[in-house]
């Protein structure tokens, strides 16, 4: 049996080369229609690539995680929305999030904060300067985001459930961390199975070495779509 494509599921692009990631974008076929092209392609033209992916009428999620001065993260939030882009990353920090919102004005791009990231633990974060901790420090910036008229967030799905009970329901929770049981975790630290993560409140996944690093993509594709389907 073969399982649909689910818009919410997106397969994150992290490949050396745009000749690659054009490959495994047909190896993938119709199965996916949402992608992920983040900063290991970026500088190598992964927005051209996403324009392309964009006329094949895919998703594209462009993961920049902007920070910077307000002027120029409002500006450069305007260029992906130009570009067509569906979903861009800032880092879930106030300024940054209300200049975002400003340059994604009444496009249809969704802008969304990475509210701590989750290779951060709370010696990481006390040698930053942060004192609170992970949880504490995500949660506030979820308060920060929804009233800067952010979009969502991307976090562990391991916090979607926390999340959830206190955003809008069209909030968007976009989680990374996914993993099939019983597959590698890689460096992802705090897991969830596709299915878990969306029953606890995510709206959309965020799925790389699982699908483009098994022997068979396409087959890796299959069985997350299977899993988000409760088999
Ligand atoms: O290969 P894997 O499924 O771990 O890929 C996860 C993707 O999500 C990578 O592109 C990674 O950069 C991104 N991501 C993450 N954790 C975050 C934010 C983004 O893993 N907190």
């Amino acid at each position: 049996m073969s399982y649909a494509a689910d818009p919410r599921l997106y397969v994150a692009l992290d490949l050396p080369s745009i000749e690659e990631a054009r490959d495994m974008v047909v190896r993938l076929g119709e199965q996916i229609v949402s992608y992920k092209i983040g900063l290991q392609l970026l500088p190598l033209g992964g927005t051209q690539l996403g324009a392309e992916l964009k006329a094949m009428g895919k998703n594209v999620f462009y993961d920049f995680k902007f920070h910077d001065i307000d002027a120029t993260v409002e500006k450069a939030t305007r260029s992906v929305a130009r570009l067509g882009g569906d979903i861009l990353t800032v880092h879930a920090r106030p300024d940054v999030m209300r200049a975002a919102v400003k340059g994604r004005g009444d496009s249809d791009l969704k802008v969304i904060g990475v509210t701590v990231l989750t290779s951060l633990d709370k010696q990481a974060l006390e040698e930053i300067g942060y004192h609170d901790s992970a949880r504490d420090l995500v949660m506030r910036r979820v308060r920060q985001a929804v009233e800067a008229g952010m979009d969502g967030v991307v976090c562990s799905p391991l916090e979607a459930g926390e999340i959830r009970a206190v955003v809008p329901d069209e909030f968007l929770i976009v989680t990374p961390g996914v993993r099939l049981p019983g597959g590698d975790a890689g460096d992802q630290k705090r897991i969830a199975t596709p299915f878990d993560a969306l029953e606890s409140g995510a709206s959309h996944l965020v799925v790389g070495r699982p699908i483009t690093k098994a022997k068979d993509p396409a087959e890796g594709a299959q069985a997350v779509l299977a899993n988000i389907a409760g088999k």
